[in-house]
């Protein structure tokens, strides 16, 4: 391995002995696999890689786990919720390793990475063969030969989850899901420590990617015919840190915008306490970059903000609304929302829905808070019954949909530029796309149009869509 910095390149020669392997174990049988990414974008990036690894050694994939020789499932911990449908999903396995023996199952993502989490599954799930954190995902190829040789001499299962170093392994293959959209994760880890959030302790602290590495990426994915990529980070306003040649967030947009082509540029996330006006004045001047700014916000009460450790309140939250508003009239904002923070009283939920009518985002993405082990908020005192979290959830999701419903009304008679994707399910003879709020549109065309952009007029609003016709 080379190093340079925080980042080291991929031997893709380890993949050549796993492809011996996997050829002398299966002939002339292509063996299958089913890989499933749960939670978010980061996880789905994360998964595309190891497809790419397991694509070069021989593999071929499936949607049915049933009849797979290999099924990996990627693990969100982000909430209880998520982690209560993986032991569900593994427990399902159990009766198709009965039936297949030789089945691999492998887990690996943020919930291995937690040292509790690996111990249940080494202890109670005696039929899952392989385990391994994020921080061992350039393994796989080692790991999986030493499970599939160690299974000839009884040796039963192989647990990769101990070690947290902060390298970036570039040049890892990649098995892209879509040919139109792609992820580009710029960064990894985080560092903010919010008090609810189990991120920073499983997916350990910031790195961020070198720029030449990001763009030579960017410039492939757009020879490739890819459109619309978005890049990824837990907090993409903190890009750069650490890195040798300065480049800050704003720096690289820049430079990615400089790339030839006609392709849009998305990112996610961005935290309110580090978005700059630099960036802000970027998106104004560039084209290529989206004007959609995910901010989460969680709350709209300061007291509640401060016990998150979110670092802005309400105040400054609002004034970057402002700022970017009056620089990109066209802006749109969508935000993730926490309902029943602990202590949390029903007056500062108010204040949290008082925020969204104010701030009239495009969509929410919301959540009932969810204790995770380690974290501060998790020994906070939580006194409000989940029935009444749950009340002031259905309270908020009703103050979005009207928003919502009149931001999208908003549009009927607007041109909107679109993405061409595929069929729309307006009806035959509609095709379907989204915009650069990420809205989807459906408008009447074939299919010759697919990967290409479009210009639509909004005729009405139907509940799966803006539904318009061409008028370029
Ligand atoms: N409980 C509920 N929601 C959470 N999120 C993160 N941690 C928790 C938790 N413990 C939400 C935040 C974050 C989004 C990705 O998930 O809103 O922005
Ligand atoms: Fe979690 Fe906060 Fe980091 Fe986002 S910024 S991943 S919410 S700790």
């Amino acid at each position: 391995m080379t190093g340079t910095g925080g980042s080291q390149q991929f031997d893709s020669r380890l993949l050549d002995s796993a492809r011996q392997l996997i050829q002398r174990l299966f002939g002339d049988r292509i063996p299958l696999a089913h890989v499933h990414s749960y939670g978010c974008q980061g996880n789905v990036s994360d998964g595309e890689k190891i497809s790419g690894l397991l694509a070069q050694m021989g593999y071929g994939f499936t949607a049915d786990p049933g009849r797979a020789d290999l099924v990996i499932y990627n693990t969100c911990a982000i909430r209880e919720h998520a982690e209560e449908k993986l032991f569900g999903n593994v427990g399902a396995l159990k009766h198709a390793k009965r039936r297949n023996p030789d089945m691999v199952i492998g887990l690996c993502g943020c919930m291995m990475q937690q040292p509790a989490v690996a111990e249940k599954i080494k202890k109670s799930y005696p039929y899952v063969d392989l385990v391994f954190g994020t921080h061992a995902l350039q393994n796989l190829p080692q790991n999986l030969c030493e499970l599939l040789q160690g299974r000839q001499q009884g040796k039963k299962r192989v647990f990769d989850t101990d070690e947290q170093k902060n390298i970036i392994y570039e040049g890892i293959p990649t098995r892209r899901e879509g040919s139109l959209k792609a992820w580009v994760p710029i960064m990894y880890g985080c560092d903010n420590f919010c008090s609810y959030c189990v991120v920073p302790l499983v997916r350990g602290r910031e790195v961020s990617r070198q720029p030449a590495d990001v763009l030579r990426e960017i410039e492939q994915l757009v020879g490739q015919g890819y459109r619309d990529i978005t890049l990824l980070g837990q907090n993409v306003n903190s890009y750069g840190k650490g890195l040798a040649e300065p480049c800050d967030f704003a720096d690289l947009l820049q430079r990615i915008c400089q790339i030839p082509g006609d392709f849009w540029i998305r990112f996610m996330t961005s935290h309110p306490k580090d978005i700059t006006h630099k960036l802000i004045d970027t998106i104004a001047q560039n084209d290529k970059l989206c004007n959609h700014i995910h901010l989460p916000v969680q709350s709209g009460c300061d007291r509640v903000l401060r016990e998150m450790n979110r670092h802005y309140d309400v105040e400054k939250y609002l004034s970057i609304v402002d700022y970017a508003r009056q620089k990109i009239p066209a802006v749109s904002f969508t935000s993730d929302i926490i309902v029943g923070f602990p202590g949390e009283q029903y007056e500062e939920f108010l204040q949290t829905v008082d925020l969204i009518k104010k701030v009239r985002y495009d969509s929410l993405f919301t959540f009932i808070f969810s204790p995770r082990p380690g974290t501060r908020a998790a020994k906070m005192e939580d006194p409000v019954p989940a029935k009444e979290k749950s009340r002031w959830f259905g309270q908020l999701l009703e103050v979005q949909r009207q928003v919502g419903r009149q931001r999208y009304g908003e549009l009927v008679g607007q041109t909107v530029r679109v993405l061409c994707e595929g069929p729309g399910k307006t009806g035959p003879g509609y095709m379907s796309g989204r915009d650069e709020h990420n809205m989807v549109v459906d408008f009447i065309g074939d299919s010759t149009l697919c990967g290409h952009f479009v210009t639509v007029e909004v005729d009405r609003v139907a509940s799966w869509a803006l539904v318009g016709h061409r008028v370029d």
